[in-house]
């Protein structure tokens, strides 16, 4: 049985609402019914309209629309929401989904800041409902593989791990110019109270932590707004401490001209190191201290079993982002059947960011602005 949902953003002209319904719809998993694709009626019933949607489901806000589907029956209502708003329009619709009885898929930054993402938190705890958290780069078959790699012991004990997203699309006045993404990320009452560090900072974070399988302990950090005129930084660095000892350096920047989503990874331990980059996202290089390099790739055989459950395709067959994010949709949709039989466990058995990360990631943003604005530096990251 699919899953049927809303979507709660993702109208004309925006990004990654189209994303996230191609991703639902490409392993058979949900079913789109209705949605509040903007908070402009006209707007949201044309996105209804191009999606062969039925008006009566399609809403000009999202407390409209779930008070409409609350109303329906059993058979007919939407199990989840699929929130893609600008970050100030995570918690309440979220909140208020979950209130109602509705299963949440969320974009990140979870919220607008760590108390609003405190508040997410109370409802999922009180509703027992299924929270995922689309922090796309672990939905890659090989950023799966990396973290097998990692855990099986094959790198040995973890000294440094290097993370960087660098961007280029912020190089020049982009918000000055009406520019719909732009505005908003840079927009400290839309984007929350960091830039690059919120948008694309929290994206490294957790592919740090997720590879590695460690925790950040400790930064050091500093953000930079490069652009005159700009609001937020657009621009940081920190270093890092992790559990057990091991320590790195991230990257995120939006000013690194000429870059596209330059995500890569580095993590070396005793015994060797790994290295993902998002732009060869099939392909993980190994490189062992006493040894030649290898090079993993995706949909063969000698893979751990969680990275081929995750590949849709044989070897050399590209698969790429909206198939990273079908896997989260997967693992989401797993969950919510689990739910509906009384077999829910928790997001942890189903490899899908969620709560904690969201959680983590607002307490990361927060920290690097601490961090950057305290004369000490280094400061305290725990949540
Ligand atoms: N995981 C990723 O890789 C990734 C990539 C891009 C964006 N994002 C996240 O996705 C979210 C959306 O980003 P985007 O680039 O698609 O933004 P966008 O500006 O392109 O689209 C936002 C959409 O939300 C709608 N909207 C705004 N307020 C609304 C409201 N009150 N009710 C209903 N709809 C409303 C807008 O009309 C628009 O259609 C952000 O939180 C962003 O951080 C994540």
């Amino acid at each position: 049985m699919k899953i049927r949902y809303s979507m709660i953003g993702g109208g004309p002209g925006s990004f990654i609402g189209a994303v996230h319904r191609r991703a639902a719809w490409l392993d058979g998993g949900f079913e789109l019914v209705g949605g509040a694709f903007s908070s402009n009626s006209s707007q949201s019933k044309s996105t209804g309209e191009e999606l062969g949607l039925s008006a009566e489901r399609v809403h000009g806000s999202f407390e409209a629309m779930l008070e409409a589907e609350v109303r329906l029956s059993g058979e007919e209502r939407i199990q989840a929401v699929s929130i893609v708003t600008p970050n100030h329009v995570h918690a309440a619709p979220a909140i208020r989904a979950l209130e109602m009885g509705f299963h949440v898929i969320i974009d990140k930054p979870l919220a607008l800041s760590l108390d609003e993402a405190r508040e997410i938190e109370k409802l999922v705890k009180k509703t027992g409902r299924v929270l995922a958290l689309t922090h796309t780069y672990a939905g890659y078959p090989m950023v799966k593989e990396a973290r097998h790699l990692v855990k099986s012991g094959k790198l040995g004990k973890i000294r440094k791990i290097f993370v960087e997203y660098p961007q280029g699309w912020l190089s020049t006045f982009l918000e000055s110019e009406g520019n719909r993404q732009a505005g908003w990320r840079t927009d400290p009452a839309r984007s929350g109270a960091g830039g690059s560090v919120g948008d694309i900072g929290t994206h490294a974070a957790h592919l740090a932590e997720y590879v590695s399988g460690l925790r950040i302990t400790e930064i050091c950090a500093e953000l930079n707004t490069v652009v005159n005129g700009r609001q937020l930084d657009d621009d940081a660095a920190a270093l890092l401490h992790f559990e057990e000892g091991a320590s790195g350096v991230l990257i995120a920047t939006q000013v690194a001209a000429g870059e596209e989503n330059a995500v890569k990874i580095r993590v070396y331990g005793e015994l060797g190191g790994l290295e993902w980059i998002h732009s060869n996202p099939n392909s993980l290089l190994f490189k062992p201290l006493d040894g030649p390099a290898q090079i993993y790739r995706a949909g063969t055989g000698y893979l751990h079993e969680s990275t081929s459950a995750n590949t849709r395709l044989p070897a050399g067959h590209p698969e790429g982002y909206i198939e990273a994010f079908a896997n989260i949709y997967t693992g989401f949709s797993r969950a919510i059947q689990d739910y509906e039989k009384g077999n829910y466990q928790g997001p942890e058995s189903y490899d899908f960011p969620s709560l904690e990360e969201g959680i983590r990631g607002m307490a990361f943003i927060e920290t690097m602005i601490a961090s950057s604005k305290s004369d000490k530096k280094w400061t305290k990251f725990s949540i």
